[in-house]
């Protein structure tokens, strides 16, 4: 009877399947005007056998994207907007503003000699510059300057503003955070900072100078806080780095030759809540399909290629942004066959690693390969 108590029946041992009477359907009224209800109308809808998610994949073409981007440059001043930045909006997850599950995305631009006011909030975030050049970025008096495809944190609680120098050009970038996670949480706090611009308190650059030596550690130096003091990962060494291992290894049948950006004092992920990671695919390589609990936020570094999520192929190519929602599953591709091609990655996987919830599942059938659905 649709619209009645009796929608969520599964006629399967273990699971709620009870019929509506009109004995229980005064039952269930009567429960109502309570503020009560009986957990077998509704328990195999809140208890799925597996994750339900309401986001949907999707894929955010730079080239189509950026004019209007740069349109945002002559109708708001950063001083009206605080942060002058186009979101991706996720057409199952619009109600929390988010690009993916309980992520954030959008796309800030800044034009030389602009700097945004310095705030915090309880949201981790971070950005992936997407283009231009004297980007910087100020965390906690640490300021960093920024290039085509570094990786910067802004971790849960720390000052931080962003501008672009005299000297640079226009600069776009990816800015990736948590925050439909903190609402849900109901935990998001937001301050701006008493002044305008905080000081630049170390050296330019000293976090990269102090942690950023494959191997090495400085001596004698304390850390405490939660999250990596690296809090800049250049495009060259990340690339390097995965080159490099590339000659050494088959890597993931899933995801190719893949790295995750970690803390160093600890070899955990970047921040408590969000993990990042830099893959590579080799020219023509094709991955097999696996699904993870947790969600995934892409933007392609180099070259391009194609996505099949939940059946469904995306192509991408440099700057293009692509989601995965929790539990789907997804493969790659590399278009090339003479070029590697590159994925940032960033997700919830350090949340559902913390609460015991990581599970990862590769696609039995079709040779591991989805059908391509129409
Ligand atoms: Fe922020």
């Amino acid at each position: 009877m649709a619209g009645g108590y009796e929608q969520y029946r599964e006629d399967v041992v273990g699971r709620a399947n009870v019929a509506d009477t009109p004995e229980l359907i005064a039952y269930y009224e009567r429960l109502k005007k309570q503020g009560t209800g009986a957990l077998w109308t509704v328990a195999n809808k809140i208890e799925p056998w597996e994750p339900v998610t309401s986001s949907v994949p999707m894929l955010w073409r730079y080239r189509d994207l950026r004019d209007d981007v740069l349109r945002a440059l002559d109708l708001v001043t950063p001083e009206q907007a605080g942060r002058r930045v186009v979101y991706l909006e996720n057409e199952g997850r619009s109600d929390v503003v988010a690009a993916v599950g309980w992520l954030y995305s959008g796309l800030q631009v800044m034009k030389p000699g602009e700097c945004a006011s310095s705030h915090r909030h309880s949201a981790s975030a971070l950005r992936f510059i997407m283009e231009g050049s004297g980007a910087f970025t100020n965390v906690d008096g640490h300021k960093m300057t920024l290039g085509a495809n570094d990786f910067v944190l802004t971790p849960n609680g720390t000052w931080h503003e962003h501008g672009v120098s005299e000297d640079g050009t226009i600069c776009i970038w990816q800015d990736g955070l948590d925050i439909p996670l903190m609402n849900a949480l109901e935990a998001n706090f937001y301050e701006v900072h008493p002044e305008l611009n905080q000081a630049v308190s170390f050296a330019v650059d000293d976090s990269t100078a102090t942690w950023a030596g494959a191997g090495l550690r400085p001596a004698g130096m304390a850390w405490t806080k939660p999250y990596s003091p690296l809090l800049k990962y250049e495009w060259a060494p990340t690339y390097e780095a995965l080159s490099r291992y590339a000659k050494v290894t088959d890597g993931s049948p899933y995801d190719g030759v893949m790295m995750e950006y970690v803390n160093p004092h600890t070899g955990g992920p970047v921040m408590q809540t969000i993990g990042a990671s830099m893959q590579l695919l080799r020219p023509g390589e094709k991955t097999r399909a696996h699904r993870q609990t947790g969600s995934f936020v892409y933007q392609c570094a180099k070259g391009s290629g194609y996505s099949v999520i939940n059946g469904k192929r995306f192509d991408w190519q440099e700057r293009d942004i692509f989601v995965v929602p929790a539990w789907m599953y997804h493969e790659h591709a590399n278009g090339s066959a003479s070029e590697d091609a590159c994925l940032f990655s960033f997700h919830d996987l350090p949340v559902m690693r913390a609460l015991g919830l990581y599970r990862e599942e590769a696609l039995a059938d079709g040779d591991g390969h989805q059908p391509i659905l129409a």
